[in-house]
C-alpha cells in the first residue's frame, strides 16, 4: 500500500506554558494539546463498551491510551505509534502504566498489513496528518477497507471527534450504521487546529455490522461519482469564484 506522505524524523516537543498548556509540537505544528483530555475519555469509554480487545492508531499525549487501557474490561490495548521521540516523551510522563498497554512504533499505513482479520473489538482512530493526506482519496480507498477487516464484526471504528456536524467522508461510505455523540469542548486561546475555541465536538461510531464488506466493484463505482460530483463542484465553485472550506484538523 502507498504510504501518505509524512516527516520520518520530524522534531518533537513537549511544550508547556506557564498558564498550563501543554502541546505535542510536530514540526511545530499543534499535533495534541491537553484541553482534549475530557473529549479523548469520552471517546475511549464509548469505545470500550464494545469488548476487551482494542486498537489505537496515533499515541499523542497518551491520554486516550491511558484511558482504554486502564478500563476494567480491557485485556489488551495495541497503541501503534509512528514515532519513537512520543513514546519516551509519554514514558517520561507515565512511568507506571496499565498492564494492558502494548505500544508499537510504525506507520498505521504499512503495519496495517500484518494485523489478522477480525483482531479487534473496536479501533481509535486519532494520528495527526498532514492536510493533503485528508484529501487522497485513493489512499483512504486502499487503507480504510484494510484496517475495517481487523474488526470483529459488531466492532466500532472511531476516529478523533470532528468539529463540524458532517460524517468523516474517508470512512462513511465503508459502514452501514453510524452512532453520533454530540459533546462541547472548549480549546485553548491558542489552539489552531479548530474552527472555533469553543464549540460542539462530534465524537463519530462508525460500527462494522459484518455485512458491510464492500467490494472492490462498489469502490470503483464510488470513484465514479464521487470524480463526477468533484467535477460538478468545481464548475459551480469556478463560477461563484469562492473558495472551498479546508476540512481543519478535528
Ligand atoms: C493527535 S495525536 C494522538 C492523541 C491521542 N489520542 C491522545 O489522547 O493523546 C496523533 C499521534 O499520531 C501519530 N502518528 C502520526 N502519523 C502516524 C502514522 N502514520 N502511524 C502511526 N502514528 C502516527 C503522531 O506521532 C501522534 O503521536
Amino acid at each position: 500500500m502507498k504510504l501518505p506522505n509524512q516527516p520520518e524524523n520530524p522534531e518533537i516537543q513537549l511544550v508547556e506554558t506557564t498558564s498550563g498548556e501543554v502541546t505535542l509540537a510536530i514540526d511545530g505544528g499543534q499535533a495534541m494539546q491537553a484541553w482534549e483530555r475530557e473529549l479523548m475519555h469520552e471517546t475511549a469509554d464509548i469505545l470500550c463498551t464494545y469488548g476487551s480487545v482494542f486498537l489505537e492508531v496515533g499515541l499523542g499525549l497518551g491520554l486516550s491510551a491511558l484511558r482504554i487501557a486502564s478500563n476494567p474490561g480491557t485485556q489488551r490495548h495495541l497503541v501503534v505509534e509512528k514515532y519513537p521521540r512520543v513514546t519516551e516523551l509519554f514514558y517520561e510522563r507515565n512511568p507506571q502504566v496499565p498492564a494492558s498497554l502494548e505500544i508499537v512504533h510504525a506507520d498505521i499505513f504499512a503495519y496495517v498489513q500484518s494485523i489478522p482479520e477480525a483482531s479487534f473489538d473496536g479501533i481509535f482512530f486519532d494520528p495527526a496528518l498532514p492536510p493533503p493526506v485528508w484529501d487522497d482519496d485513493g489512499l483512504w480507498d486502499a487503507f480504510v477497507p484494510t484496517l475495517v477487516r481487523t474488526l470483529r464484526p459488531g466492532g466500532a471504528f472511531i476516529p478523533f471527534f470532528s468539529t463540524i456536524p458532517e460524517l468523516r467522508q474517508q470512512f462513511v461510505r465503508f459502514f452501514d450504521r453510524v452512532i453520533v455523540e454530540r459533546r462541547p469542548f472548549n480549546a485553548y486561546p491558542t489552539t489552531h487546529y479548530t474552527p472555533a475555541t469553543s464549540g460542539d465536538a462530534y465524537i463519530q461510531c462508525f460500527i462494522h455490522t459484518g455485512l458491510d464488506r464492500i467490494t472492490s466493484e462498489d469502490v470503483e463505482k464510488f470513484k465514479t461519482k464521487r470524480a463526477k460530483e468533484k467535477k460538478l463542484a468545481q464548475g459551480k465553485k469556478s463560477k461563484r469564484s469562492t473558495t472551498g472550506r479546508k476540512p481543519p484538523k478535528h
